[in-house]
């Protein structure tokens, strides 16, 4: 089979690799893929969103299977487009369709959707620009700690935790008054603050069935202790050891099999990894978001677990050819990751840097995500550099491994946190 990988992250270069092993795998080509990805995948110079361009590409080439890493072409509409595209349709594509992806695409269609099938999440409320008024009058009988989102995709700067009072009242003007995260920004939702442990459930849905891979959990914020700004994502870990069989039963029932009876309730034919951002509360599961992608570093985390051959799994999704048997094999390892960033970042940081990677330490794997390759010289070419990962016996052999292959990648302004997993063991 040849398959064409939507994507350019760290993420997309653990989804080649994995899908690279595969015994039904003839070639893997990456649209556009970055620096590190042309050991495994063949570059293809498109831009993820130029969907004609791509729709030739997989015609001209004879791409059998399409696999979407991110969001934005998801939530652009990138599967209809293709499926409606003579020279693609009879492709398969695997990843939502436009009207599927606005589980993450809008904050406030999502809540309706968990309030409508009743999945548990935080109590809230939406606001429209014209509705300021309401808005400030709300967050003011709420008062803090409250959230407040913007509606659209804000590639994770979208999220106001506000803790203090007053941020709130900050927070709602910057985005209906002053319009500072644009079009995102045009409607807010406005929610109960839930105090408890966040982790992330990721499945593979095919419209009827779906299969779950292994938890995980994610760093967010740049600086080590959960400091700083929200950032991509610093590293992951999996498994999470509160996500037990106890509570994942729990989220089963209250959470994935509604999604999955509200979402053909609803008419809509979810095809495609589905990620579930949750919050344990008390024991208790709670829905804080839908992605309609996997995340990124999490997949880092994740992928490396799974001994199953991915990509049978993968291609059955996307005829919706699942079954209800359907399952992954997992290794036994903890699996850590590690993000190497560009000094500045979440803000502004500089590229071009050179990148000298002195030796490979065994266990460890890279997948590469800000790299760019030019006259056969690797440098960084974006906020989040690379991803280092590995399992290991325990979370903390994992950690060992990876913080070991950081010691040998060199560049200029490389920083990275050193307390990933810490709280989790590691
Ligand atoms: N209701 C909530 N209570 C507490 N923290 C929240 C809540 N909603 C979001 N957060 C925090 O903000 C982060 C970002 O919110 P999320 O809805 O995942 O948006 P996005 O990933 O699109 O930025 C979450 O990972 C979580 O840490
Ligand atoms: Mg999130």
């Amino acid at each position: 089979m040849k398959v064409l990988i939507i994507g350019s992250g760290g993420r997309e270069h653990a989804l080649a690799h994995k899908i690279s092993q595969s015994k039904a795998c003839e070639r893997v080509f990456m649209a556009p893929g970055n620096g590190g990805t042309v050991g495994v995948a063949e570059p293809v110079q498109i831009d993820p969103m130029n969907f004609d361009q791509l729709a030739g590409y997989v015609h001209v080439n004879k791409i059998d299977f399409v696999v979407v890493g991110p969001e934005s072409p998801l939530v652009a509409g990138l599967v209809d487009y293709l499926g409606a595209d003579a020279r693609t349709c009879e492709v398969p594509v695997f990843g939502p369709n436009k009207m599927a992806a606005q589980l993450e695409g809008s904050k406030d269609f999502a809540k309706g959707f968990m309030l409508r099938h009743g999945i548990p999440t935080a109590c809230y409320a939406t606001f429209a620009g014209s509705e300021y008024a309401q808005a400030a009058e709300y967050v003011a009988r709420k008062g803090a700690p409250i959230v407040l989102k913007a509606d659209g995709l804000a590639a994770g700067k979208g999220v106001r935790v506000c803790l203090a009072p007053g941020e709130a009242e900050d927070a709602l003007r910057d985005m209906l008054l002053d319009g500072k995260y644009g079009a995102a920004g045009a409607k807010v939702v406005v929610e109960d603050y839930l105090d408890g442990r966040e982790l992330s459930v990721f499945a593979v849905c095919d419209g009827k069935d779906y299969v779950l891979l292994p938890t995980a959990k994610d760093y967010k914020r740049v600086g080590e202790g959960d400091s700083g700004p929200n950032t991509g994502g610093m590293g992951a870990v999996s498994p999470v050891w509160y996500a037990d069989a106890d509570f994942m039963e729990k989220v089963d029932s209250q959470v994935v099999r509604p999604t999955m009876r509200g979402l053909r309730a609803d008419g809509i034919d979810y095809r495609g990894f589905l990620y579930f951002g949750l919050m344990r509360v008390a024991g208790e599961p709670y829905v804080i978001e839908y992605n309609c992608r996997m995340g990124d570093p999490e997949t880092e985390a994740v992928l490396p677990r799974i001994k199953s051959d991915l990509l049978p799994l993968l291609y059955a999704a996307a005829r919706g050819g699942l079954g209800p048997q359907a399952a992954v094999d997992l290794y036994p390892q903890a699996c850590a990751t590690v993000v190497l960033a560009s000094a500045g970042y979440p803000g502004e940081y500089s590229k071009g840097k050179a990148i000298k990677i002195g030796g490979a330490v065994a266990g460890a794997m890279i997948y590469h995500a800000g790299t760019a390759l030019e006259n056969h010289v690797l440098t960084t070419a974006g906020g989040r550099v690379m991803a280092v990962s590995a399992l290991g016996d325990t979370l903390r052999d994992a950690l060992g491994i990876c913080y070991a292959q950081i010691e040998a990648v060199r560049y200029e302004g490389k920083v990275y946190r050193r307390d990933i997993g810490l709280d989790l063991g590691g």
